[in-house]
């Protein structure tokens, strides 16, 4: 679209990510426009996912600009990014798990963001930190 005042959604530039010696994201360049359909297609391996989650600021890339609604992410503080994430949506693959996470601190998780720990200290004794009534909960999947 030619205009001076055209504002995609998402606008990313030169993005790069290496894992170790390993470059998944090589100077990618991608724009997606209000209302539109992006469907990114790739065999396994290829780096769809990390590209997600550069986009909603869980990763930061190497190098490279990534703008949602015209604000740039890759060097947002955690709190205006999370106003920023209020506006996306986001499914995780198979478990839906923080890879950067431990399974306890995966649980404990919404815990946290639901401020559960004090409500669940009616049915686990002596409610103490999230961690351990992430312990807890764990414990019951045996
Ligand atoms: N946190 C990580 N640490 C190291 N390597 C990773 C990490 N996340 C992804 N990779 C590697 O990056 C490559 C791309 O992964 P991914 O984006 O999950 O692929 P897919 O296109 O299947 O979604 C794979 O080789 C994967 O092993
Ligand atoms: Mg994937």
């Amino acid at each position: 679209m030619e205009s001076n005042n055209y504002n995609p959604a998402i606008r990313v530039q030169g993005l790069t990510k290496s894992f170790g010696e390993q470059r998944v994201l090589d100077r990618v360049d991608l724009e997606v426009a209000r209302g539109e359909t992006l469907t990114v297609l790739g065999r396994s391996g290829t780096g769809k996912s990390v590209m997600l989650k550069l986009l909603i600021g869980l990763q930061k890339p190497d190098s490279g600009e990534i703008e949602i609604d015209g604000e740039e992410i890759t060097t947002m503080p955690l709190d205006e990014l999370n106003r920023i994430r209020k506006s996306m949506g986001f499914l995780f693959q198979n478990a839906a798990l923080y890879d950067s996470l431990t399974v306890e601190e995966n649980v404990a998780f919404p815990l946290r963001m639901r401020r559960l720990p004090e409500r669940l200290s009616a049915h686990f004794a002596g409610a103490g930190p999230t961690s351990r009534q992430a312990r807890l909960q764990l414990g019951t999947l045996g």
